[in-house]
């Protein structure tokens, strides 16, 4: 098949007017976003993506998880599509590129088709996943993984956000719960393009982050049980302090993690103590452990040992445990094919490119498991992501854009 010419770009003023547009809508506090799934600003920035998405012609469907699919019909409609996207949803404190540039570099992409009067044989559909963060409704890369086959759709929509709103009713209350079967829709290859989200490429200023493969990662959410009690009049060794037991598997985490460097990670990010007032003792603790490595080997040890210190932590403070695990996949190797018209394409465009390990996780994880699948990375600065900071250049976006155009109009393939 024909490799697209060099020439062919995309046009990344009217790329980054878009993501500015977006940004817009949800902004956080710090110049970043809060944009958190199936909020009314989720909402309103998924109906920005389908004007978008109607002014260039494309035709939407919605799934029963509220994922967004808009098609560029193919010359040959009975092909499967190629699917390109990312989500729209953010942290509570999140960036305006994590996830945007994905879906907004492959509205991108329809456009310049458009533009330049390219037809393609295959459709090509543009994606917006739902609730790829996992920060609101846990876990992340929800609807990818129902669509994967690897959640299960009707516990999901039971799943809770802190102040008990279920997620399934709150898709339904935003009046973007599809009626489309979730994970029906054949995938001839999926395309993601992402910020790194730490600091490789801008490092080694290298444009281009070829992701060969994803880091595994597992969510543990801890509920630590001990006894409210005053915090003056109670004798130091009388307490059962649910507080100092978090404080105690946080350390433990961070530790475990050191063990298995340079590659494996582990924090935790989400803690919440009962009842939360000055003067009484944490009775009872909430948190989740978020550990990662790109070998399943040491994710699996890595468990174990968190297990196995959290039962001699409370046994020692005398405080109850309870560990469920509310996220994990296995590390993912990414399909050749679509990694080599990744490189390909960089090569072509021109542009410096290295491989590279995604640090974390996304819908291409999921979708890898149904359909040949690749990621291309761009720079971001300092490494700095889920922050308000979050910042990338439009040159950046606009060369992962290219790269993600030619892999994809390949893969599609164009006809003459
Ligand atoms: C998703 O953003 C993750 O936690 O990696
Ligand atoms: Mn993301
Ligand atoms: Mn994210």
């Amino acid at each position: 098949m024909a490799a697209p010419g060099e020439n062919l770009r995309i046009n990344s003023d009217r790329l980054w007017d878009s993501i500015m547009e977006m940004a817009k809508i949800g902004p956080g506090i710090a110049g970043g976003n809060n944009r958190q799934t199936v909020t009314d600003e989720d909402g309103e920035g998924r109906h920005l993506f389908k004007r978008w998405c109607d002014a260039a012609g494309l035709e939407m469907g919605v799934d029963e998880m509220g994922t967004m699919f808009a098609r560029r019909e193919g010359t040959d409609p009975s092909l499967p599509p190629v699917y390109v996207g990312s989500h729209l949803d953010t942290q509570p404190t999140g960036g305006k590129y994590d996830g945007v540039l994905g879906v907004l570099g492959g509205l991108e992409i329809v456009r310049s088709l458009n533009d330049l009067g390219i037809k393609t044989r295959h459709p090509i559909v543009v994606t917006n996943w739902t609730n790829e963060e996992g920060a609101r409704f846990a876990p992340a890369m929800m609807a990818s993984g129902v669509f994967a086959g690897v959640l299960d759709q009707a516990d999901v929509y039971e799943h809770t956000d802190k102040n008990g709103k279920k997620f399934g009713e709150e898709l339904e209350r935003i009046g973007w719960k599809g009626t489309e079967k979730v994970g029906d829709r054949k995938i001839h290859a999926f395309f993601e393009l992402h910020i790194e989200q730490g600091p490789i490429l801008e490092d080694e200023d290298i444009d281009i982050g070829v992701v060969t493969h994803g880091q595994g990662l597992k969510w543990l959410q801890v509920t630590l049980t001990g006894k409210e009690a005053h915090t003056g009049s109670t004798p130091m060794p009388k307490r059962r302090n649910a507080g100092l037991g978090m404080a105690r598997v946080i350390e433990l985490v961070h530790e475990i993690a050191m063990d298995y460097q340079p590659d494996a990670v582990g924090a935790v990010g989400h803690m919440e103590a009962y009842p939360n007032s000055r003067n009484i003792i944490a009775g009872r603790t909430v948190f989740t452990i978020d550990i990662r490595s790109p070998e399943k080997e040491v994710l699996d040890a890595m468990d174990a040992r968190v297990r196995e210190g959290i039962d001699t932590i409370c046994e020692a403070l005398d405080i109850q445990y309870k560990v469920e695990q509310v996220g994990h996949f296995d590390p993912v190797t990414f399909d050749k094919n679509c990694v080599k018209a990744i490189r390909d394409a960089a090569d072509r465009l021109g542009y410096t490119h290295r491989d590279i390990v995604s640090g974390a996780g996304h819908d291409a994880c999921w979708i890898n498991r149904v359909a040949p699948t690749a990621m291309v990375m761009c720079p971001c600065v300092d490494g700095l992501s889920h922050n308000e900071a979050e910042e990338i250049t439009k040159e950046w976006a606009g060369a992962g854009a290219d790269v993600l155009f030619h892999a994809v109009v390949e893969t599609a393939v164009i006809v003459e």
